[in-house]
Formats: C-alpha cells, structure tokens, sequence
C-alpha cells in the first residue's frame, strides 16, 4: 500500500482537513485500498482533539466529515511513509529538522501541487482567523490533493 502523509502545526485544522480530503477523493476514485492517508502535526498542542469545529462545519458543508483525532509527528513516520506533504514552509523544515536532509525526496509542500498558487506556497494558518478563512484552506486544500492524487496515480501506475 502506497502510504501518504500530511503535516501541519497543529494537526486540527489543515492537514486533518487534507486527510479528509484526499481520502474522499481515493473512494471516489475506488483507490482507497492501494493508497493509505494519515495527518500529524509537529506540535504536541491540540493532541488527542478531534478537528476543530470551524473546520469540520466547513468540511461537512462540502460533504466531508473529518474524524481523526491530533497526534504528533513520530520517528516512526518516515519509515511508514511514502509521501510526506507539509501544509507551509515551517512545517516542511521541521520535518527535514526531524527527519534530516536524507528524506527530502519523499516530502513536499501541499500547494507545489497547487495551479493557483498566490503570492505564497503556504496554506494559511486559519486557526486566528474568521470562517472565510477556512473556506479559503478547503479551496486550496481541494484543488492540491486532486493535482497530487494525479501524480500519486502516475508515479504507481494506478
Ligand atoms: P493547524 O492550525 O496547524 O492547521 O492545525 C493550528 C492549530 C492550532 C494552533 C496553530 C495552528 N495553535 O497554535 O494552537
């Protein structure tokens, strides 16, 4: 099983919300038994919550329910994972800080899959913001897990 995994801060806003995307977009694509996802986080703060609220309302008003709880990135990870996608810049170095510069050809930043990308390669941290800015997450989030579904697909021969 080809095994993904996605990174961010807190592991209750972005990267819960790209698992639950990613896997959404597996079932639809009836690969949801040759492509395994997770999501982490590289802090310990919000460990064992479920979603936040505000991302779960915007991901269930999409057709999504997010249901994994918030775990911290582990040693373990880098062994179990064939692709390692970090949500922003800080989340990718602290992977590499963890992990070392060895495993760079297996992590990658959520919007290098993104064709709209802005004046950042960052998903945006919604977590001090308003609900617009989750929406905006969902967007971004959505349009970069079909565009890495794609390359996941090609690089398996899926
Ligand atoms: P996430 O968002 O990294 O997308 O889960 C955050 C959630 C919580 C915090 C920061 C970012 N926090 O500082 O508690």
């Amino acid at each position: 099983m080809v095994k993904v995994l996605f990174v961010c801060l807190g592991n209750i806003c972005r990267s819960p919300l790209a698992e639950g995307v990613f896997h959404f977009l597996l079932v639809q694509n009836g690969l949801d038994r040759k492509v395994g996802v997770d999501s982490c986080g590289t802090s310990a703060y919000h460990v064992g919550e479920l979603a936040d609220k505000r991302m779960r309302d915007v991901a269930f008003s999409h057709g999504i329910r997010l249901t994994s709880k918030a775990r911290q990135l582990s040693m373990d990870d880098v062994d179990t994972f064939d692709y390692i996608i970090a949500m922003d810049s800080s989340n990718y170095k602290s992977i590499l800080g963890l992990f070392g510069q060895s495993i760079k050809s297996k992590v990658f930043l959520m919007r290098d899959f993104d064709e709209v990308s802005g004046t950042t390669k960052d998903v945006p941290d919604p977590y001090y913001g308003g609900l617009d800015g989750f929406e905006n997450v969902y967007q971004i989030i959505y349009r970069s897990c079909e565009l890495l579904l794609n390359k996941i697909k090609n690089e398996n021969r899926f």
